[in-house]
């Protein structure tokens, strides 16, 4: 230990304050298992940046049931429908009908963590906000060292042992590059494109999401509440927002939306921001008494919006194999974990491209693939078993 370090201890620490890393940190409280979280960026910062706003039924159910869920119940807007648009059509998918009655959630990620942070906060937990150097100790599998995360926050450093590690700091997190070279397989492809994302003060013009395929590339129309709309482009994958100033948004999203009849209002963009896209995997999600949940481990393209719901699944199985740890000494659960969760994430990994392919514009296309994907967007709108698949998938799947 660095002497110049103050030592705390709690049974599991969790590196990064997203999705994950706090709705772990809250499972395990509620089964009287101490946690601290430790989290590179400002509670602001963390609680305003834009991302995701869709949650699987699975997500809202666990929100409800974890005690967290009564903004969300007031203000979520539940939807039992998408729209997919070609052709200057549109078809809908009727999750009611397609999905057993299940449906999803529109809930801004920045809503479910501010949820979060109150939730641990009121009830005393400790989040270390601002830390840098953030480094990882005594993960290694055999050598029976006990685990600690070496951190600076407000001016001092820490040493914060434990008996786990949980790693949900994201994609570009310090967690998984602390795995030793040659102990995990990466899987991975690339698209060539990105989304340009804008968050516009106007009603959202549909009461559904849009899903738009269009010779001038994808588009969706999506929303944060009744007075405020969310809508992407398909661009560039090393695009600049300075290329799109809103009247350029705008002209792009009318063409690309247009359908005979339907209105897409204008209004004030308030955000701007692009996007990658990438799908990403490492196996396994664990490396000694280290354990990676989310963006950590796994990237999806936000086609099918499963990133925040597949980091809340992760911890899902975590949290109750922890559990047994703590009650019995058993790490039958904890050594399943990896296997456990990767059997959803390659079903969701194979949805989020299925969606990726079938909707946008591919540098590479031909006029074959795209015949192709019309084809393929005519058999989901007009198969029952297509759509279903489509639905089932989209609402999500239950846990194994
Ligand atoms: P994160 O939310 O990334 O949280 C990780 C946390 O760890 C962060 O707070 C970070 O500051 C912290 N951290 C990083 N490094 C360190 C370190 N060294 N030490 C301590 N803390 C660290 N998904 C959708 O479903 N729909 C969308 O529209 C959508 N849009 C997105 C837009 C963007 C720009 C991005 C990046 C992602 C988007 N996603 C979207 C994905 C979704 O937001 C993520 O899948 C989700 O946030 C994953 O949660 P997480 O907790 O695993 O990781
Ligand atoms: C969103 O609301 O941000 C959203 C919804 C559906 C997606 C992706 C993003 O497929």
């Amino acid at each position: 230990m660095n002497s110049a370090s103050s030592r705390i201890r709690s049974q599991v620490g969790i590196i990064g304050a997203g999705p994950a890393g706090l709705m772990l940190s809250h499972l395990l409280h509620l089964q009287g298992i101490d946690s601290v979280v430790v989290e590179a960026r400002s509670r602001q910062y963390c609680e305003e940046r834009v991302r995701a706003g869709l949650l699987e039924q699975g997500t809202v159910d666990l929100l409800v049931e974890s005690g967290i869920g009564e903004r969300l119940k007031r203000e979520g807007l539940v939807h039992f429908g998408i729209k997919l648009r070609f052709e200057g059509r549109t078809h809908r998918i009727d999750f009611k009908e397609l999905a057993g009655g299940r449906g999803v959630t529109i809930y801004p990620q920045q809503k479910v963590l501010q949820d979060l942070f109150n939730a641990r906060l009121n009830a005393g937990g400790r989040i270390f906000f601002d830390a840098a150097t953030v480094t990882l100790e005594g993960i290694a599998p055999s050598r029976g060292e006990k685990p600690a995360i070496h951190f600076r926050s407000d001016g001092a450093a820490y040493e914060l042992a434990c008996d786990f590690i949980a790693g949900c700091d994201g994609f570009h997190g310090v967690s998984r590059p602390s795995i030793r070279a040659g102990a995990l397989s990466v899987f991975q492809t690339n698209y060539p494109f990105g989304w340009l994302g804008i968050l516009a003060e106007t009603p959202p013009s549909s009461d559904e999401l849009i899903y738009a395929h269009h010779d001038r590339g994808f588009a969706l129309l999506t929303m944060r509440s009744p007075q405020l709309s969310r809508l992407y482009l398909q661009c560039e994958p090393d695009d600049d927002v300075k290329n799109w100033p809103d009247a350029r948004i705008w002209e792009e999203l009318q063409s690309r939306l247009a359908s005979k009849g339907w209105v897409l209002t204008e209004g004030p963009i308030i955000q701007k921001g692009i996007t990658p896209m990438s799908s990403f995997v490492v196996e396994p999600m664990q490396f000694g008494n280290l354990f990676l949940a989310g963006d950590a481990a796994h990237i999806v393209p936000p086609t099918g919006a499963k990133g925040l719901n597949l980091a809340v699944a992760d911890v899902q199985v975590l949290a109750p194999a922890l559990v047994e740890f703590y009650a019995s000494g058993k790490r039958g659960l904890l050594d399943q974990y990896s296997e456990k969760c990767l059997r959803r994430v390659w079903k969701v990994q194979r949805f989020s491209w299925w969606m990726t392919a079938m909707l946008h514009l591919f540098k590479a296309d031909n006029a074959f693939d795209r015949r192709r994907q019309l084809a393929e967007l005519n058999y989901v709108t007009s198969s029952r078993a297509a759509a279903q698949t489509l639905a089932e998938n989209y609402v999500g799947l239950p846990l194994d």
